[in-house]
């Protein structure tokens, strides 16, 4: 009896130990085939003399994208709200990169008034802008409204990045040839709003209690931005290029509003899984120096590759009437 109990305890201990080790193998194999192999930037282009603009620059992708660009030599200015976070960012820049020329100014794409002084200065302090990295973003906060009554989700991921773009527009015309690089999401497969009549797009009216809805919110923005680059790059003089990619699931303080349990649960399939900062910059980075790049513009990019988005993204009357929506918004 005994010794086909233990028998049997030898058999399941050796069934775990081999599925344990299965597991461990698969993962680490899903970690070489998928990251950080593909999507790597291998480009040498270095940007002296060039000047570029990067929201966001003081942490996680956008910190990565500024480090980058500074190396190949270009003037890094960083835009974003945290002061003493974006100053050490600056800080550790310089030091790392050898490069001086890293800046922080002071921007709050949730204030359209921030935003509007932030490009009065830009315009009148420096003489040029090769490339504009829209890369800021939030997920997962509350509901709450602009004063205008704009979701505060649709404003800091789209209308924002948008008004911003649209006051630097002469600036990169002038610094021909410019790039302007535009950070979406996967998630904006996710969008779900009445694609037909546009009247309250910016307001968003569902719940937001969970991580479904949640992402619905998070991609009505990220699905503006693409549709809003491809009408931007119909646009824009030659020269001028526009693209729009997803930068990967990337361990980055993103997900900070998140629950502390779900966020350790994304942390350690991320960690397996997916991207570091490092790695998730790479499309960005592409996008920004790849000299086979210089003439594409309106598309969707991912793991430095072109890819389609969804369907909705590709409309480009929806793109149309959603240009014409935002502009006569942030005109008013
Ligand atoms: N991480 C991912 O898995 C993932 C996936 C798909 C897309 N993305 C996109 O990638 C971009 C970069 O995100 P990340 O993952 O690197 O996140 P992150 O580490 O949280 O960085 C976000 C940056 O945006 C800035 N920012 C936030 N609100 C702002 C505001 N109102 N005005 C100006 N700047 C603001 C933050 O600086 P301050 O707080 O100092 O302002 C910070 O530098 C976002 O557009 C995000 O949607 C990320
Ligand atoms: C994306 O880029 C276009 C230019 O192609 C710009 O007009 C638009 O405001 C950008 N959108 C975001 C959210 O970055
Ligand atoms: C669009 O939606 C708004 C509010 O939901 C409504 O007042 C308006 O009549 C609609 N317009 C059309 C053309 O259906
Ligand atoms: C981009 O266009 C210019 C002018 O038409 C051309 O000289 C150049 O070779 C093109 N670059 C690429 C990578 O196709």
């Amino acid at each position: 009896m005994w010794s086909i109990l233990v028998y049997l305890i030898g058999i399941s201990a050796k069934i775990i130990v081999s599925f344990i080790l299965f597991c461990v193998l698969f993962l680490i194999g899903c970690r070489f085939w998928l990251e950080p192999v593909k999507g790597v930037c291998k480009c040498k282009t270095k940007l002296h003399g060039k000047i570029a603009l990067i929201t966001g620059g003081n942490s996680g992708i956008g910190f990565e994208t500024a480090k980058d660009l500074a190396r190949r030599g270009a003037k890094v200015i960083i835009a974003s709200r945290d002061v003493k976070k974006s100053e050490e960012a600056v800080a550790n820049i310089i030091a790392t990169t050898g490069n001086e020329l890293v800046e922080h100014r002071y921007l709050n794409l949730a204030n359209k008034d921030s935003i509007e002084t932030f490009a009065k200065d830009f315009n009148k302090e420096f003489d040029r802008l090769d490339i504009l990295v829209n890369n800021a973003g939030i997920g997962g906060i509350k509901k709450q409204n602009t004063e205008n009554g704009i979701d505060m989700l649709m404003q800091i991921n789209y209308v924002g990045p948008f008004t911003l773009t649209y006051l630097l527009l002469d600036k990169l015309i002038a610094s021909k040839p410019s790039r302007i690089v535009n950070v979406s999401s996967y998630l904006h497969k996710m969008a779900k709003f009445d694609f037909e009549n546009l009247s309250d797009v910016f307001t968003y009216s569902g719940q937001t209690g969970s991580l479904y809805s949640q992402s619905i919110r998070y991609g009505n923005a990220k699905l503006c931005d693409i549709l809003w680059t491809v009408a931007l790059a119909k646009k824009l003089p030659y020269g001028v290029t526009a693209n729009v990619l997803h930068p990967g699931l990337v361990k980055t303080n993103i997900f900070n509003n998140f629950s502390p349990h779900i966020k350790r649960v994304l942390f350690l399939i991320i960690d397996l899984l997916y991207k570091t900062p490092i790695e998730g910059a790479q499309t960005i980075i592409h996008l920004c120096v790849s000299p086979k790049l210089e003439n594409e513009t309106g598309c969707y990019y991912m793991d430095c590759k072109k890819v389609s988005p969804s369907k909705a993204a590709e409309d480009e009357d929806l793109a149309e009437r959603l240009w014409h929506k935002t502009l006569s918004l942030i005109k008013q």
